[in-house]
């Protein structure tokens, strides 16, 4: 049976509420992207998350709560943590800290490590669902794992809509912020660390801590162990991607940025004619998701994007996206 998809009102968040009491998986819009929503306190309900998205069972999810406030009953805030969870939440920043030994979190979600993801996200129909459901949310993003991240309910569906355990769709139109959250990691000694750009830009960060963010790599040992998600090939389109293009080839379809755009005689989007990131971020995953349906077998060029603030994380993505695949 197809999932159930409705337009997110007020009886639709209720019964997508009812559903996740009931350890079902239930798809709902947050500001960055859509997220695959289970109860984060039954191993039971957690564990199809992992099948559903073909995702490995050593990639931790992330659990959304409504606040600081219920936070700090999952896990232990360390001064700077609590200065990010000030400034940004509800927004588009998780923060990993240390669990607390009483959290009735599934320790599935943490997929082995003694810490958890948090995250309280601002989209209000994303608030009025954790309200609905009275628990902490485990959800990655609702896309099979590999594809780009679901920015609209329709995504979604194109991705995971025959999949069984998925009970329930609730459309909220399309995410404003469009990428992925920034993930935080609070290491016991040293700076804070950016496992994942997102949608919070890192110069905002470092504003509030007033320091550098240090690099995911220099705070873990073996590689990738502090955040297992950062695999090379993540977030692939099936079509090549070519970076860094000013002027594309022939066959190419080109995904554009700024005014001054190459003449293609292929399908060109533009992430954003004015030069704007935000816009740029809002747009990433749609456009690729649309390229990618146009593409026939030919490459998509992308031309150069700025790296700084959300730069940082739509390149991230970019490269993820041009990776060589396993
Ligand atoms: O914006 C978002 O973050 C979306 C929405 C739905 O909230 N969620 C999302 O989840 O992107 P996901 O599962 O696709 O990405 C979670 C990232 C992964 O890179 C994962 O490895 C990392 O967070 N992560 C989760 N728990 C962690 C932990 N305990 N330690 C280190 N990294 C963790
Ligand atoms: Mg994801």
């Amino acid at each position: 049976m197809p999932p159930e998809f409705l337009p997110a009102n007020e009886e639709a968040i209720a019964h997508a509420g009812a559903l996740l009491r009931e350890g079902r998986l239930v798809a709902f819009p947050t500001e960055t992207v859509y997220g695959l929503g289970a109860d984060a306190t039954n191993d039971r309900a957690v564990a199809p998350i992992f099948e559903t998205k073909g995702r490995p069972t050593f990639n931790p999810l992330i659990v959304h709560v409504s606040g600081r406030e219920e936070a700090a009953r999952h896990a232990r805030f360390t001064p700077e943590a609590d200065a990010l969870a000030r400034a940004f939440w509800p927004g588009g920043i998780t923060l990993v800290l240390p669990r607390l030994a009483t959290t009735p979190i599934s320790l599935l979600v943490s997929a082995g490590l003694d810490t958890v993801a948090l995250r309280a996200p601002g989209h209000p129909i994303a608030q009025a669902l954790i309200r609905a459901a009275d628990r902490p949310i485990a959800a990655p993003s609702a896309n099979a794992s590999g594809e780009v991240s679901p920015t609209r309910a329709q995504h979604v569906m194109a991705s995971l809509g025959t999949r069984e355990a998925l009970a329930l769709i609730l459309d909220g139109g399309s995410c404003p912020l469009g990428l992925e959250s920034t993930v935080i990691g609070f290491p016991e000694n040293g700076a804070p660390t950016l496992l994942r750009p997102g949608a919070i830009a890192r110069e905002e960060i470092e504003k509030v801590l007033g320091r550098k963010l240090a690099a995911a790599d220099a705070a873990s040992g073996e590689a990738g162990r502090s955040s297992p998600g950062q695999l090379a090939s993540h977030y692939a389109p099936r079509a090549p991607l070519r970076l860094d293009v000013e002027n594309p080839r022939e066959d190419e379809l080109l995904l554009a940025f700024g005014p001054h755009v190459p003449n293609c005689s292929r399908p060109v989007m533009n992430l954003s004619p004015s030069g704007d990131l935000r816009e740029a971020a809002a747009n990433l995953f749609a456009m690729l998701r649309s390229l990618d349906q146009l593409a026939e077998g030919h490459a998509i060029a992308v031309m150069p994007v700025p790296a700084r603030g959300l730069g940082e994380a739509i390149n991230d993505r970019l490269r993820r996206a041009a990776a060589p695949r396993d």
